[in-house]
């Protein structure tokens, strides 16, 4: 990949291949472990930051910054801000106190190589480091986009987005939700990260309302689809495919759209969800093929 992005053709897999590369290159440089006692957290950060995931969300960032032009050096930082604020949340997430999993990407989980206080600290280290990420010069030159990046990505990510989500996932381990209530927080949970991810190629691109409002319209659902593929796989998958435990959502008592619905009802609901993501691709002509195929990948994986 040059800094003309992906030509016309390149396949998804490829594309994918590539953002994680560049992706751990930045994250690689981003988080340095300095002398000093403190390099604990450091390392926790780097352990939970460069393992083994999938990067779809930098990924996504990049293919909707490609759709503007934008320079990569300003995608890659955007990239890695949302992968940096993604492993904060798999930490936390893995917790004792959340869903006390003890295997994350394939490895033991931030709290297991190294110890609870040091997991909460990591997490913490590397949300501010996202948001420093963004605030740097590096990531835009107009002091205004970087703003709105800032706030875009605390507003996706804070008590209103993902951690809001995670707050009602917790409740409905004692309490039954309606599909409205599952809807809602999967869309908080998954989806208003994904959902950022979609959009900051628009904002470091300064898109017009129209090309902002289609990519939300694909980012909306694809977000719910991605959880219901997720939920899909704790039910279907294995360890050895996902790296991380399976079967845990109905031993929590988690309100999935499995839960409700089944495994077959969700998968459609997944499928309809992908086609529904597509449509709104229209916007970009032939230019979106990477993000129609990225649609495809989040139902069809088993990773
Ligand atoms: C897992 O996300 C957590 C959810 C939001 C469902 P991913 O499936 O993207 O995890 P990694 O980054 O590939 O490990
Ligand atoms: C967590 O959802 C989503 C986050 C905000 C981290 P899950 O609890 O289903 O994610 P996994 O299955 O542990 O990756
Ligand atoms: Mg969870
Ligand atoms: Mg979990
Ligand atoms: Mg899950």
């Amino acid at each position: 990949m040059t800094d003309l992005y992906w030509p016309k053709g390149t396949g998804f897999n490829d594309a994918l291949a590539d953002a994680a590369q560049l992706t751990d290159r930045t994250l690689d440089a981003l988080i340095p472990v300095p002398p000093g006692l403190e390099a604990r957290v450091y390392e926790a950060m780097r352990y939970a930051a460069l393992a083994p995931g999938k990067r779809l969300r930098p990924f996504l960032v990049l293919a909707g910054a490609q759709l503007f032009g934008v320079a990569q050096r300003s995608a890659l930082q955007a990239a890695a801000a949302i992968e940096l604020v993604h492993a904060y949340s798999l930490v936390h997430d893995d917790l004792p106190a959340m869903d006390d999993s003890d295997l994350r990407r394939g490895r033991p989980t931030c709290h297991k190589a190294y110890d609870e206080a040091t997991a909460v600290l990591a997490g913490d280290g590397l949300q501010t480091l996202a948001f420093e990420v963004l605030a740097h010069s590096d990531t835009h030159g107009d002091p205004a986009v970087r703003c709105e990046l800032v706030t875009s990505l605390a507003q996706a990510a804070g008590p209103a987005g993902m951690v809001g989500g995670q707050m009602i996932d917790l409740i409905a381990e004692t309490r039954t939700l309606d599909l409205d209530a599952i809807t809602r927080l999967q869309r908080m949970k998954t989806g208003a990260l994904i959902a950022f991810s979609c959009e900051a190629g628009a904002i470091l691109g300064k898109a017009s309302v129209e090309k902002r409002r289609a990519l939300r319209g694909y980012a909306h659902d694809l977000g719910l689809a991605f959880q219901i593929a997720d939920d899909l796989l704790d039910v279907e998958g294995s360890a050895g495919e996902t790296g991380k435990p399976v079967g845990q959502d109905a031993v929590a008592g988690k309100a999935t759209f499995v839960s409700i619905l089944g495994i077959e009802r969700a998968r459609d609901q997944a499928q309809t969800l992908v086609g529904q993501a597509i449509a709104h691709l229209e916007a970009f002509e032939g230019n979106a093929e990477l993000l129609r195929d990225a649609a495809r990948f989040v139902v069809d994986r088993r990773t």
